[in-house]
């Protein structure tokens, strides 16, 4: 598949790593240098390249979205058209300090984002786990048991695609239903960061649901 990565930090840099080592086409775009989205594309030992927006997104099959929400409308302009693009969205509608959700209840990120982007289905994904977990979970991926990663989105093929992604990356999808879901799995997001930020044992948190039957 190949992936468009937009936004090229924390998540969007390592998930593009982890796409590219799956054995997809990546191409890493919007940060501050094109340093150092050269660097991501070098160091992940797969098929990468820097690329400005528009190049990410123009051949892609999805893109994925890890920008802060302030920079959203700046790097869809970038990006120009990704009509039939699957929109992949990390990003969580925080304030500017990152203390807060800014929508959250009546709508979320991921449903303002599909009403700027309405000719791309969108998938809210990656949103409910640190960064810094993501390099152990790939890693992991052979293990018998593996991590959940809720998605949500309104178009079923948007969503196969999106899967096929969470379970490349090493987890173990878990479709959450149509995009409103996001009002829930957003704040979700939130929950696992105060567990892994602000607990002891560190960052490299993933959950996983289980269901005991009898
Ligand atoms: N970090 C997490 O663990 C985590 C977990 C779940 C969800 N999220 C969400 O995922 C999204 C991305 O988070 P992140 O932690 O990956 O953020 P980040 O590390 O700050 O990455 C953001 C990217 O945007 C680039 N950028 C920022 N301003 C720019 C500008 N003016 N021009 C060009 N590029 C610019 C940054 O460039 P530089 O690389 O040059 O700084 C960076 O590549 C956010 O919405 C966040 O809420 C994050």
């Amino acid at each position: 598949m190949r992936v468009g990565i937009l936004g090229s930090g924390l998540m969007g840099g390592k998930l593009g790593t982890i796409f590219a080592r799956a054995g997809h086409e990546v191409v890493f775009s919007y940060a501050r240098t094109s340093e150092k989205l050269k660097k991501l594309a070098l160091d992940s030992q797969g098929n990468a390249r820097a690329g400005t927006p528009g190049e990410a997104a123009k051949d892609a099959d999805a893109v994925l979205m890890a920008v802060h929400w302030s920079r959203i409308d700046d790097v869809l302009k970038q990006a120009g058209g990704l009509s039939g693009k699957v929109v992949v969205t990390c990003s969580l509608p925080m304030d500017s300090g990152n203390t807060k959700l800014i929508i959250a209840n009546t709508s979320s990120g991921a449903e303002e984002l599909a009403k700027k982007v309405t000719r791309a289905p969108v998938v809210s994904a990656f949103n409910t786990v640190p960064s810094e977990c993501l390099f152990g979970v790939f890693e992991a991926k052979r293990k018998s048991t593996r991590p959940s990663l809720v998605h949500c989105g309104d178009d079923q093929s948007a969503k196969d695609v999106a899967a096929k992604l969470i379970h490349d990356a090493g987890f173990d999808p878990v479709d959450a239903g149509p995009l409103r879901i996001a009002r829930y799995t957003e704040p979700f997001a939130l929950l696992v960061a105060q567990l892994a930020y602000e607990q002891e044992g560190g960052p490299e948190l993933a959950y996983r649901f289980e269901r005991f039957k009898k």
